[in-house]
């Protein structure tokens, strides 16, 4: 090679994703009918004024400039709208709010505003991997707080180490948690601000899938709904899962306005906003999805969810718990190779799904299937893997 890569870029190792999707590609232009229930991309559509508000403005000549780096005021406004609808919460849409190309970079970018070499990033034993990812861009290092099934998969702080503790300074939670399904309650939320509040470390709540809640419920809970969270926590919201646009690229960092400046400051270096008519789009979705909207589609979830739970012995999988949230069924393999069975899945019976490992050490001889396709090709999907499983 004529040139060198940096240190960083060699000692990162590729996102999980690319690794699956690139198996999964080879497969299907040898000709395999590959059924993915990996990623959690969904596969119904945004809400139909959704589209037309976009496919409207792309139309009109005045829509195609840099929009600024603090995003679109309108879309700010939507979003402080919707908190308040929502949440109740109250937050200033011109310092409390930033606009962000999908969460992903959010967190990515945040990482890199708060993490110097050497600090420490807190993380629970299963996590979206942004968050180590973005922790070792930085150079920081990680401490994994442990987060059992009995507390919900919600960490327990008071577990860690005083020398831990003053070198942290982020923690990331995920609720509804990805891969899991489990929920955090306000009080566990409380918890965890007093514990930050305490330490001074920022509390990062990565909170994309708050609209996607199953047997009844509403809405999950937002941090910022413990009083004074602003204080020492941010969230993350996200379009992606709440109103089907995960390749619209549309979320936003919402909470304390001075972790909220330095994205921006980290942001305006590297991105120049969204276009126009996304962010437009993004207020028609904040503003006019009727409940009864998120209700039928995450109804559609939970069937799906439902199917699953039923096939896991078929599958040769145990269910541990019921998720009460998010996109995903977190099933543990019997003889623990989680790398093994998503292996064989594929390659056997032509079905991708996750290995658990790929959410840290915590979820090594789980796999994780996602609920984004339609029904009869996850029953589809069941009958392979179960058939797979028989012949074994
Ligand atoms: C927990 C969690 N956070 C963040 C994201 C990123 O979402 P996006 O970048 O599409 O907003 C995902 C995507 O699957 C996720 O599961």
């Amino acid at each position: 090679m004529a040139f060198r890569l940096a240190d960083r870029i060699r000692n990162l190792e590729d996102y999980p994703f690319v690794k699956i999707s690139d198996d999964v590609k080879k497969l299907q232009q040898a000709g395999v009918d590959v059924i993915r229930l990996d990623m959690g991309s969904p596969d119904l559509p945004p809400p139909a004024a959704v589209r037309e508000v976009l496919s409207s403005h792309v139309m009109r000549e005045d829509q195609h400039g840099y929009t600024g780096y603090r995003g679109s005021a309108r879309f700010r406004q939507a979003v402080a709208r919707y908190y308040k609808r929502l949440f109740g919460v109250d937050l200033d849409s011109d310092t409390e709010i930033l606009p962000l190309i999908g969460s992903k970079e959010g967190l990515i970018n945040m990482a890199l505003a708060v993490i110097s070499p050497g600090d420490i990033s807190l993380v629970t034993g299963l996590g979206y991997p942004a968050y180590i990812m973005g922790t070792k861009i930085a150079q920081g290092e990680i401490y994994t707080v442990p987060a059992p099934e009995d507390n919900n998969f919600f960490p327990l702080l008071d577990e860690i180490p005083q020398d831990v503790v003053k070198r942290a300074r982020i923690l990331w939670l995920n609720y509804p948690n990805n891969p899991t399904g489990s929920l955090a309650s306000l009080g566990d939320y409380a918890k965890a601000v007093d514990f930050c509040r305490k330490h001074d470390i920022l509390l990062v709540s990565d909170n994309p899938y708050f609209e996607v809640v199953f047997d009844g419920r509403d809405v999950a809970a937002s941090v910022l709904q413990v009083p004074g969270a602003k204080e020492v926590a941010v969230e993350f919201m996200s379009l992606s899962k709440s109103h089907n646009m995960a390749g619209w690229r549309l979320g936003a960092c919402v909470g304390n306005a001075e972790a909220v400046s330095a994205l921006l400051r980290m942001k305006s270096n590297m991105d120049s906003g969204h276009f126009n008519p996304v962010y437009e789009a993004g207020v028609a979705a904040l503003d006019h999805t009727s409940r009864s909207w998120i209700q039928e589609r995450n109804a559609i979830y939970q069937e799906r969810r439902d199917l699953l739970v039923e096939a896991m012995p078929a599958m040769g999988l145990k269910l541990k718990t019921i998720p009460k949230g998010a996109l995903y069924m977190w099933a543990n393999v019997p003889n623990h190779d989680d790398v093994a069975y998503c292996r064989g899945a594929l390659h056997e019976a032509g079905v991708s799904i996750t290995p658990g490992s790929v959410y840290g050490q915590a979820g090594s001889g789980y796999v994780r299937f996602s609920l984004v396709t339609p029904q009869p090709r996850m029953m589809e999907a069941i009958n392979r893997i179960a058939k797979w499983q028989s012949i074994l």
